[in-house]
């Protein structure tokens, strides 16, 4: 038996999302028309003899109880949120929770960052870590250029075993370009090494001068660096290099792009979900509008006839879209309104907000530079250390 527990963090994070992440978790804002950790979920049940995902984080609970209900109810595997009582790291969660973890004796589990986007390959990390007797942790990595593998963590790998025979988290200087996915598949008996980094963590702060413990909570364990540095050369660390695709999803802009892929792997798992020109509403099946690629419609969305949609558009719950409005590459959340002959591009228009008539909502494309083999999104800060603006994605906020 196989469970899977997915990593959110909590209400202090997601900055970079904002204002989108103002009115509802990070987690949960939709792309493809589903909240990014639905995509998690859905690959999860993909796995023959996963039976429980496991939702980490540090957001109240309140936030999470309707979607984890109607997430049992869509998928009828067993779905719970446990909330850490402060934000405890990466691991320190997994350890506090160990027992709710480890009950129905799993063989293993999944870990899954929530802010990654991708085809997970989670069937296939399943059986490479089973042919990997001696391994307690599987990364899943990818390829990334030398620049960026900075900013994540650095895998060195023996090309015959797959062992990881170094890592480093987020280096200065350059390591490797295999990078960690954020993606892991472990065995239970990695809950020594989580007891191991938590009695270290009691022992330095109880020897601390101050006698405080300076103000760190032993209990706050990071997996990559507690964990994975330690385990890395030990013959129980390894990684499977993926060629699927991957991408954080830290920024709006990033948001863009992963609706675009999600919409593309609809093709192979869920073509019922893309627009076909004529696309389902509540009143049954109707040609409706023009649709270019891959459209994502929600059923109780109203779309006039002449408006023309996609490629790579989301149209959220009981969203509005008027006579000859033109969209593409873009996201409009539930309960927006977009009046006649507005154009919206690489843009997100917010939870209920309203575009009037004859507007242009104009963004600026962030995808990774496709003359860069391997390239990630980048997440540039808003204004470079000149003063110049980087351009992005247009984000409109909710009308109050
Ligand atoms: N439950 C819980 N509690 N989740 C947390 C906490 C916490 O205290 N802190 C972070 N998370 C969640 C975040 O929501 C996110 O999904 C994931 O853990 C990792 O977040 P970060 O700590 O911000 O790390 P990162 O994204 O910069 O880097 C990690 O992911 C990269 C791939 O995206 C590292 O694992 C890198 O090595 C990796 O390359
Ligand atoms: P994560 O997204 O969780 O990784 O947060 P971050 O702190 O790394 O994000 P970033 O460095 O991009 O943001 C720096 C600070 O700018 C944040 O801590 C916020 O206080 C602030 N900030 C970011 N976005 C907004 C915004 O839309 N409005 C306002 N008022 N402040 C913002």
């Amino acid at each position: 038996m196989l469970k899977a527990v997915i990593l959110i963090g909590g209400p202090l994070k997601g900055t970079r999302f904002r204002p989108l992440s103002l009115d509802i978790p990070k987690p949960l804002f939709p792309v493809a028309g589903l909240p990014m950790i639905q995509h998690h979920i859905e690959a999860c049940v993909r796995v023959p003899n996963l039976k429980e995902i496991l939702i980490l984080g540090y957001y109240p609970s309140s936030e999470l109880s309707q979607f984890v209900a109607d997430m049992v109810q869509e998928y009828k595997v067993n779905i719970r949120y446990l909330q850490e009582f402060t934000a405890l790291g990466t691991a320190g969660g997994l350890y506090h929770f160990r027992d709710q973890i480890r009950s129905g004796n799993p063989e293993a589990f999944f870990v899954l960052n929530g802010d990654v986007c991708a085809d997970f390959p989670l069937v296939e990390m399943v059986h490479f870590h089973q042919g990997k007797k001696a391994s307690l942790v599987t990364i899943m990595a990818t390829e990334a250029t030398r620049q960026q593998s900075l900013h994540y963590g650095c895998i060195v790998q023996d090309r015959d075993t797959s062992e990881v025979t170094h890592y480093v988290e987020k280096p200065s200087t350059f390591v490797s370009t295999l990078i960690n996915c954020g993606v892991y598949i472990c065995s239970t008996e990695i809950f020594q090494t989580f007891a191991a980094a938590f009695n270290k963590h009691q022992q330095e702060y109880y020897n601390d001068a101050s006698g405080n413990g300076n103000g760190k909570e032993a209990a706050i364990i990071y997996l990559e660096t507690d964990v994975l540095m330690p385990l890395a050369g030990t013959g129980s660390l390894f990684a499977l290099q993926t060629k699927n695709w991957w991408s954080q999803l830290k920024t709006a802009g990033s948001a863009i792009y992963a609706n675009r892929h999600y919409l593309e792997l609809y093709r192979s798992w869920h073509v019922d979900r893309l627009a076909q020109g004529e696309f389902k509403t509540e009143k049954g099946k109707e040609k409706k509008c023009t649709i270019i690629g891959d459209v994502y419609i929600h059923p109780s969305a109203t779309v006039d006839p002449t408006a023309m949609l996609g490629p790579n558009v989301s149209i959220g719950a009981g969203a509005v879209i008027g006579a000859g409005v033109r969209i593409r590459e873009s996201i409009v959340l539930s309960g927006a309104t977009i009046l006649d002959h507005s154009l919206v591009l690489y843009s997100i228009v917010g939870h209920g907000s309203h575009v009037g008539q004859w507007t242009r909502v104009e963004g600026t494309p962030c995808d990774p530079n496709p003359n860069k083999p391997f390239a990630k999104m980048e997440n540039p800060p808003l204004f470079n250390c000149d003063g110049r603006l980087n351009p992005s994605i247009t984000i409109l906020g909710e009308m109050p």
